[in-house]
């Protein structure tokens, strides 16, 4: 079973298992933790923002322009920033870890 780590914004963290396909979006939604995803993972909302860990932001594909536009407008944007809706996992993803962003 492939997971990802989530940590919430109370700061608890959760162990979700992971399906290959699954946008990282909807394995956060899905696992009823508070992600607004509010366009449902069109890349038009920015409300499914997390942050990478560090050590895995390298190993993601690369943002592509709408994302990059999108996070231009976002608050609270960091070099680890991205859009969950826009990544999706497969097995190399395997234990990543990522944090929501403040509302
Ligand atoms: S769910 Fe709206 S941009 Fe990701």
């Amino acid at each position: 079973m492939s997971v990802i780590h989530v940590k919430d914004r109370d700061g608890s963290e959760h162990t979700l298992e992971a399906r290959p396909g699954l946008k990282i979006m909807e394995i956060i939604r899905d696992a009823g933790l508070p992600i607004e995803a509010a366009c449902g993972g069109s890349c038009a909302c920015a409300t499914c923002h997390v942050y990478v860990a560090p050590g895995w932001i390298a190993r993601l594909d690369p943002q592509d322009d709408m994302e990059v536009d999108l996070l231009d407008l976002a608050d609270a944007v960091t070099e680890t920033s991205r859009l969950s809706c826009q990544i999706e996992f497969d097995e190399t993803l395997d234990g990543l870890k990522v944090e929501l962003a403040p509302e």
